[in-house]
Formats: structure tokens, C-alpha cells, sequence
């Protein structure tokens, strides 16, 4: 499909107008947080009777969301501002691991910008669900590995809700082949996505993040970027390129106060792996010292984690490999 046509489409549609809204049958409460992408104390609305912000993970049941409130007032806490959750972009969101992370920082509170290149109704279920567990979602269609594609993301979120304080570059595809058989758009489809669309990401999202001297981008590479693999010469390219785009960029950008980490799964449950056949996953199996494949789950606890948790703060340039020990 044509990049234009995808992006050109305007697939964004704002999906829930989130945090700063009063409507009457709104659940609001007002509680003070330190955000550890700020960095300052604030106050947070909360609109839902369970929603956790920046990994804090506090829930609140609908009876208790109230006394939460009440305990919060007693203590005389000033409440002055609104807190708007993080703004985050995740490429490749409609399935797979990107829909994990999307759905993870969306139930956190984040508002959260589902990314995808064909699979729009996938994409709109991901933001009604994240809606449904009061957060915020839009969809954009578009290839990330065109620079106008990206461009026209990044702004689709800068124009909704004015920033952006996480890119997630999760978008990937492979094209497997030996070597000697890869055919060279085989070497160059998977390059452009998976490695020049981590740069193009990267690029635009951080000229946001450095006028604000704040972010966080986390890059989805692979353990076959750090060790190989038969028939992904394409593929562990691309993720090697990555792991070495995220230490030079975690380099040029720490005095932005932009973390930059790469997170390198081994085998997820997705539809990338489910083709991969029976056999060949018996054999796959084998080398994995937990005996099975991870969940995008938790790749996506992982992931929010270095995007939200204040313990991440202090991590930048690092590979984080999730892969049941196959790498070690
Ligand atoms: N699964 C694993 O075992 C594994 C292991 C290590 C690393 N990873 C990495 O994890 C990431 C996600 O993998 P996955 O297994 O979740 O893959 P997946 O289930 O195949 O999902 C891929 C996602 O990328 C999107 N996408 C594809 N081409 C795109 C493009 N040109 N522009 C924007 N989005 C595009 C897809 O959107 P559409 O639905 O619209 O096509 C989909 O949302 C990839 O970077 C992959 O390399 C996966």
C-alpha cells in the first residue's frame, strides 16, 4: 500500500478527550504525584475507577476511588494544576508486542498514539480498550519507514495533545532468507523498517523532547541482533543497527535529559513467531532455558517500566535482553 495513502487517509480520530475533562458522570479525584517525567509535584485527575499513573500501579476500586479522594483532602494537599498523562508514540501497535506495550502505558495513564501500516480495525480496538480503562488513544495509519509518514505522526500527536514524552519504536517485519537466496528488496524492506524507521522515529520525536529537556525512547531490537541467527541476515542488521543507533543517540542526548534504551526480546508469541511453523518452534524451544516462548505481556511490563517507572531515570544506553535465558 502507498505510504501517501495510508497516511494521507488522516486515520488519526481522536479517540476520548481524557484527563482535563469534567463531564458530570466523571469520577474525579485529585491527588498529588511526583512524575518522573517532569519531575515535579502535581496534581492528577483521575477519571476511572482503576487507572495507575507512571507505574505507580495504584488501583481503585470504584467504592474506594472516593475515599482515595477524601483521605487526599483531609491531608490538605493543594490542588492546583492538571496533570496530563505522558504523551507517548508506539510504532506498530495494532498487534503483537506493540499492542501489549500500546494497551500497558495506555492503562497507566498515558495518552497514546496507535501507530499501525494496515491493520486499522486492529488499531481502533486497541484504542477503545485502552478508552474503556479511561485512557486516551488515537490511531494513525502510516509507514513509518517514509520520513513523511513520520513527520505527519509526530505532528498528528503534537497537534491532539500538544508534546511527546515517549517514542516506543516497536514496528518490525521480517523477511527471512539464507543468504545466498535473499533477494536485496528482501535486505532492503527489512532495513528500511526496522532500522531507518527507528532512526526517522527517533529523529523527529527527540527534536520535541529536547526543546522540553525531557523523554524517553525505548527501541524494540532483538537477542538476533546481539548474537544472529541463520536466515536473518536482513533482520539482525537491522537490530544491531539499532542497538548501536540507541548508544549513540543515549550519548547525544543525556544532557537533554532523554533516556534512550533498547529492549532486546528473544521469542514472543505473535503473529511474527506463529509463522514460523511447529517444527521449526520445537527446535526454537529447545534453546530457551525457560522451555517456551515469552508473552507480549511481558515485554510490555519491561517496556513501561524504562518508559514511566522513576527507578529508569538513571538507565540509558542499555540493551535489556527479555528471552526465558536463551541469551546469556
Ligand atoms: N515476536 C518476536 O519473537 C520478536 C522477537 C524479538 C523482537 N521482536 C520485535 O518486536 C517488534 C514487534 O514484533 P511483533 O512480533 O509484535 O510483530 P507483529 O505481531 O508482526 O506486529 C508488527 C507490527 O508492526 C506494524 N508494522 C508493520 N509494518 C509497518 C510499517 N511499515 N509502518 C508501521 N507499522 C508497521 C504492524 O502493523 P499492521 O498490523 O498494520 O501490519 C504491526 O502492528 C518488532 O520490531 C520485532 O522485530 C519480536
Amino acid at each position: 500500500m502507498a505510504a501517501s495513502s495510508v497516511a494521507g487517509s488522516a486515520i488519526a480520530a481522536l479517540k476520548s478527550d481524557g484527563f482535563s475533562a469534567h463531564s458530570g458522570n466523571l469520577r474525579v479525584a485529585h491527588i498529588h504525584h511526583c512524575s518522573p517525567i517532569t519531575g515535579q509535584l502535581r496534581s492528577i485527575q483521575l477519571r476511572h475507577s482503576r487507572i495507575s499513573l507512571y507505574g505507580s500501579r495504584s488501583s481503585f476500586a470504584s467504592s474506594g476511588v472516593k475515599a482515595q479522594a477524601a483521605t487526599v483532602e483531609q491531608a490538605s494537599i493543594e490542588v492546583t494544576k492538571t496533570v496530563e498523562g505522558p504523551v507517548v508514540v508506539v510504532t506498530g501497535a495494532s498487534r503483537g508486542i506493540g499492542r501489549a506495550i500500546a494497551m500497558s502505558l495506555g492503562k497507566a495513564g498515558c495518552k497514546v498514539l496507535v501507530n499501525y501500516a494496515r491493520s486499522s480495525k486492529e488499531a481502533e480496538e486497541v484504542c477503545k480498550e485502552i478508552e474503556a480503562c479511561g485512557g486516551q488513544a488515537l490511531t494513525f495509519g502510516g509507514d513509518v519507514s517514509k520520513e513523511a509518514d513520520v513527520d505527519s505522526m509526530i505532528k498528528t500527536a503534537v497537534d491532539a495533545w500538544g508534546t511527546v514524552d515517549i517514542l516506543i519504536n516497536n514496528a518490525g517485519i521480517t523477511r527471512d532468507a539464507l543468504l545466498m537466496r535473499m533477494k536485496t528488496p528482501q535486505w532492503k524492506e527489512v532495513i528500511d523498517l526496522n532500522l531507518t524507521g527507528v532512526y526517522l522515529c527517533t529523529r523527529a520525536a527527540a527534536k520535541i523532547m529536547m526543546k522540553k529537556k525531557k523523554g524517553r525512547i525505548i527501541n524494540i531490537a532483538s537477542v538476533v541482533g546481539l548474537v544472529g541467527n541463520v536466515g536473518q541476515a536482513n533482520y539482525s542488521a537491522a537490530k544491531a543497527g539499532v542497538i548501536g543507533l540507541t548508544k549513540t543517540v543515549a550519548k547525544e542526548y543525556a544532557s537533554r535529559n532523554i533516556n534512550v534504551n533498547a529492549v532486546a526480546p528473544g521469542f514472543i508469541a505473535s503473529d511474527m513467531t506463529a509463522k514460523l511453523g511447529e517444527d521449526i518452534e520445537k527446535k526454537i524451544l529447545g534453546t530457551i532455558p525457560l522451555g517456551r516462548y515469552g508473552q507480549p505481556e511481558e515485554i510490555a511490563g519491561l517496556v513501561e517500566f524504562l518508559a514511566l517507572n522513576p527507578a529508569a531515570s538513571y538507565i540509558t544506553g542499555q540493551v535489556l535482553t527479555i528471552d526465558g535465558g536463551m541469551v546469556m
